[in-house]
């Protein structure tokens, strides 16, 4: 694993060793690096967990953290992305962390550019680092992922979380549905209704509207989409005993999920952020080993 794009790159041995290395990080192993790699984070776009949780990850494995702030950059001034990576590379980093709107943005990164590459979104495309995270916490919570419902609730079409989730948690035997207004389905075979879902998922996710990333932007009533889509404190109700609740963050209360559900028995929405330091800890340790 040199770079670490999109969850399609990966395959299922990848993912599982990953997922391996995060329960030691988790147990008290400390990192197997040779050296203190320079690490920069590159977020062109606003993030808290991510951006801190990597920063966290790097330094826990013994990485230098390189500061960057990408609004007094040269960016800003009309310098490519790529020239500002070749840039931090001939300054003498290892690896960049970058987020940026533009889907697919390191595409342009892959001819000519030797540091590791991890990506932290890229506009509507993938988040492989929050997918990892996620399938740690279900892996955690199930032991394995063959037969879960896993119900995926929000603006799926948007939603770079929707999309890297999908794919591996069908690959690793899960069962997905998705849930959302029609015109938030995209690709994705949506249901419209909790009616088939809610009494059967193991695993509710919610995801924020990304008002941001809306072309046209329509009304929207918050407490109309509370009450068709989002996870109520009625519906809540209907969940088997062991299912759980998981949202990448950030929430916006009462509108996908319940304000007074957000830290319930059976959410894991502020476990998720921890399981992402060791998870991340786990991507920047496998990617710069690929480098040893
Ligand atoms: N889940 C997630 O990506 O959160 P941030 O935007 O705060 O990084």
């Amino acid at each position: 694993m040199k770079n670490l794009l999109s969850m399609e790159h990966l395959t299922t041995e990848e993912i599982n060793r990953i997922l391996h290395r995060a329960q030691a990080f988790e147990n008290g192993e400390t990192s197997s690096l040779s050296r203190a790699y320079n690490v920069a984070n590159l977020f062109f776009e606003p993030s808290t967990r991510t951006k801190t949780s990597f920063e966290m990850a790097e330094r826990k494995v013994g990485c230098t953290v390189i500061p960057f702030d990408a609004s007094f950059s040269s960016v800003t001034k009309g310098e490519t992305l790529y020239d500002t990576v070749k840039t931090l590379e001939m300054i003498g980093m290892d690896a960049v962390v970058i987020r940026a709107k533009e889907d697919e943005y390191y595409n342009e990164l892959l001819e000519g550019i030797n540091v590791a590459v991890i990506n932290a979104g890229d506009g509507a495309g993938q988040h492989p680092s929050q997918s990892l995270l996620d399938l740690y916490t279900i892996k955690k919570e199930f032991g394995s992922f063959e037969g879960l419902n896993i119900t995926i609730a929000g603006d799926i079409s948007h939603s770079r979380v929707a999309k890297s989730n999908a794919s591996a948690l069908q690959r690793l035997g899960a069962n997905v549905h998705f849930l959302c207004p029609e015109e938030w389905a995209g690709d994705f075979k949506s249901h419209h209704s909790w009616d088939d879902l809610i009494e059967i998922s193991d695993v509710i996710m919610l995801l924020r509207v990304q008002h941001e990333r809306h072309k046209v932007n329509k009304s929207f009533s918050k407490e109309s989409y509370h009450e068709e889509y989002g996870l109520t404190v009625e519906r809540e109700k209907k969940m088997k005993d062991t299912a759980i609740i998981m949202h990448p963050a950030p929430v916006n209360r009462d509108v996908e999920v319940a304000s007074e559900l957000v830290e319930c028995e059976r959410s894991r929405i502020f476990d998720q952020v921890r399981n992402g330091v060791y998870t991340r800890m786990a991507i920047i340790e496998t990617i710069l080993q690929g480098r040893e």
